[in-house]
C-alpha cells in the first residue's frame, strides 16, 4: 500500500557537504551540481546563506549559487536562517528558501545561537520577505526523533512548532531525524501523529542512517502516503552540531530500493552513481551501501 511515484529531493550539495573539513573546491562543487541537475532530479540544496564562519564548508555559497548551469526543471534551494541569509540569498536568485530550526532548545541554540521562542519571529519574517519575494518556502525541524543533548522529544512539541511553520505560510516542511536515531515504529507513530494535523502532500521526511534504520524509515512512511525524501548522494552528510549526526540517507541506495519495487522517481540511477563518483575524489569514503559494492569490485 505504498504510493507509485516518489520525489527524491537531494541535499548533497548542501547537508551532505556541511560536516566535511577539507573544502571542497568551488569549481568541483559546481561540476557536481551540474551533473546532478542532469539526474532527472527535480530539487537539488546546493549551499546554505549562514555564517560563513559556523559553516565554512558552504561559505562559497554565492559563487555556487551564480555558476551552476541551472536546468529549468530543477528546484534549486538553500538554506537561509536569518534575514541577512535571505538578502544574500536573494541576490543570486535561489528558487526555494529552507528555514530551520530545532524541536529541541539545545540543539536549537547550538546551532542557531537562539531559543526556539527568538527564532519563530526570524523565520516568520524570513517567509515573509521570501514569499514577497516569489519564492517558495520550504521548513525544516530538526530532531524530531531525538535530540543529541536531550534525549527523546515530545511530538507535541513538534506538533506545535510545525503549526507555527505552517501558519508563516510555508510550502512544505522536512521532518529531520538529524542524528539517525529513529526506529520504523516511531516513525510509523510520530508520521501518524503529524497527518492528523497537516496534509501528506505538505510533508516531506528528513533521515539520516546513522544506525541503518533509514530505508525502514521510507518504507513505514511511505505506507503512510509521505511522497517526499530527502536524501544525499552516495550516503554524505551531517550537522556539525549535533554530535553523531553521520551521513543522509544515500540517494543511491534509496533509488535502488524504490526503483526494484516498481517506484517511479524519475531519476536515472546511473546517473547519480556517477554522480557520487565524482564527488569521492574531494570527500571521505562515501558510506552507502551501492558505492560500498561498486568500490569494492576488482
Ligand atoms: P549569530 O552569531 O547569533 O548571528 O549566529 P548574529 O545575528 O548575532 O550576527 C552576528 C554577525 O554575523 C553579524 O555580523 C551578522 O551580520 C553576521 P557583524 O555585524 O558582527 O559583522 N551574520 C551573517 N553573515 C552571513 N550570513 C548570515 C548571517 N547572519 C548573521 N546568514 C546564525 C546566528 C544563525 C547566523 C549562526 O548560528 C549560523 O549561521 N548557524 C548555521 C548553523 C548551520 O548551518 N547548521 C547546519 C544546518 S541545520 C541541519 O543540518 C539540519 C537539517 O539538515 C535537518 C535535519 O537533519 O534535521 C536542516
Ligand atoms: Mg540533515
Amino acid at each position: 500500500n505504498f504510493p507509485g511515484e516518489i520525489i527524491v529531493k537531494e541535499v548533497g550539495p548542501r547537508d551532505g557537504l556541511q560536516n566535511e573539513t577539507e573544502m571542497v573546491p568551488l569549481e568541483a562543487k559546481i561540476e557536481w551540481i551540474n551533473m546532478l541537475s542532469e539526474t532527472g532530479t527535480s530539487y537539488i540544496e546546493i549551499s546554505s546563506f549562514v555564517h560563513p564562519d559556523w559553516i565554512p564548508q558552504l561559505k562559497d555559497a554565492t559563487e555556487v549559487a551564480k555558476q551552476i548551469k541551472r536546468n529549468p526543471d530543477v528546484t534549486y534551494a538553500a538554506l537561509v536562517p536569518n534575514l541577512k541569509g535571505l538578502e544574500r540569498a536573494l541576490e543570486v536568485n535561489v528558487d526555494e528558501v529552507c528555514l530551520f530550526l530545532s524541536a529541541s532548545e539545545s540543539h536549537n541554540k547550538n546551532n542557531i545561537n537562539k531559543t526556539i521562542s527568538e527564532t519563530l519571529p526570524v523565520l516568520k519574517n524570513v517567509s515573509k520577505e521570501a514569499k514577497g519575494a516569489g519564492k517558495t518556502v520550504r521548513g525544516y525541524v530538526s530532531t524530531v526523533f531525538g535530540c543529541p543533548y536531550e534525549g527523546s522529544i515530545d511530538t507535541e512539541k513538534v506538533i506545535t512548532i510545525c503549526d507555527k511553520l505552517f501558519t508563516m505560510g510555508i510550502d512544505e516542511l522536512s521532518i529531520g531525524d538529524t542524528i539517525g536515531v529513529a526506529d520504523p515504529l516511531q516513525v510509523e507513530q510520530v508520521t501518524s501523529k503529524l497527518l492528523s494535523y497537516f496534509p501528506k502532500e505538505k510533508i516531506a521526511m528528513h533521515f539520516h542512517d546513522t544506525r541503518g534504520t533509514a530505508l525502514a524509515n521510507v518504507l513505514v512512511a511511505m505506507n503512510l502516503g509521505i511522497t517526499k525524501f530527502d536524501s544525499a548522494v552516495g550516503g554524505l552528510g551531517g550537522c556539525p552540531y549535533a554530535k553523531g549526526a553521520s551521513g543522509n540517507l544515500a540517494t543511491d541506495d534509496l533509488l535502488y530500493m524504490l526503483h526494484r519495487m516498481g517506484v517511479n522517481t524519475g531519476i536515472d540511477e546511473n546517473k547519480v552513481i556517477n554522480a557520487a563518483f565524482y564527488i569521492e575524489k574531494y570527500v571521505k569514503n562515501l558510506s552507502s551501501h551501492q558505492m560500498k559494492i561498486l568500490n569494492s569490485q576488482p
